[in-house]
């Protein structure tokens, strides 16, 4: 198997690129718009075609690359049927089967972090977008997020899985770059709760800002517009 690892050093972002082999068909994760050159270099490399590329949820803090690599690539564009894209051409429900090749992602809606929020598992790892993070989970405090749907997200699905299923998040700002569910459910300060209210309390008075972007990402990930074409539209 083929498995790439992607970081964006401006927004922190984890991307990931999937394939069964040399030759095949590929599936990217969470791309940036500004590294869309970095993975058609490597899908070049590898002799790979890239047949779907996937957003966890909308993201707040970049643009996604989703509708460059499509316009590029030809590849479907896939989210959960919450996200309001205006640019998905496959929606996904939860516990759906995303097949390339001999590869199988099951979709999990976890919301919390959105109202749009998925996980992708695969075999021995799982996709967490901004549900579960490394030592954290994302905030809830935007994009109709919500603590207790969060809670629910985390404890009665993704801590569900084995122990020793990797967990590979959206972001990580002190580059730690995998975690497993068992280290997560040991070690991540936020998952040490013993109810739902003591983690809605936490997570309601956490008083962050918003991240600098946020009023130009969200609008343009639904749209599928670059930085370039979001502020022409706005004039
Ligand atoms: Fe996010």
């Amino acid at each position: 198997m083929i498995f790439e690892q992607f970081f964006d050093k401006i927004s922190c972002t984890y991307t990931y690129l999937i394939s069964s082999g040399r030759g095949r068909e590929a599936l990217i994760i969470d791309p940036v718009i500004e590294n869309t050159e970095e993975y058609i270099s490597c899908l070049k490399n590898l002799k790979l075609k890239l047949v779907k590329v996937i957003d966890t949820h909308i993201h707040a803090d970049h643009v996604s690359g989703l509708k460059e690599l499509h316009e590029k690539t030809n590849c479907t564009t896939l989210m959960g049927e919450q996200s309001p894209s205006e640019i998905v051409n496959m929606h996904v429900k939860d516990n759906e089967k995303i097949k390339i090749e001999n590869i199988t992602i099951t979709s999990i809606y976890t919301p919390g972090h959105t109202d749009c929020s998925y996980s992708f598992l695969m075999n021995d790892r799982i996709f967490t977008g901004d549900t579960l993070l490394i030592n954290g989970t994302g905030r809830t405090d935007f994009q109709n997020g919500n603590a207790s749907d969060q809670y629910h997200s985390l404890f009665d699905r993704i801590l569900k899985l084995p122990e020793k299923t990797f967990v590979y998040p959206a972001h990580d700002y002190k580059g730690k770059k995998v975690s497993t569910i068992g280290d997560e459910k040991k070690n991540n300060p936020r998952l040490q709760v013993k109810s739902l209210n003591e983690y809605a309390e936490i997570m309601d008075n956490l008083n962050l800002s918003n991240p600098k972007m946020m009023d130009v990402a969200v609008p343009a990930n639904i749209k599928g517009l670059s930085l370039k074409e979001f502020s022409k539209s706005t004039k």
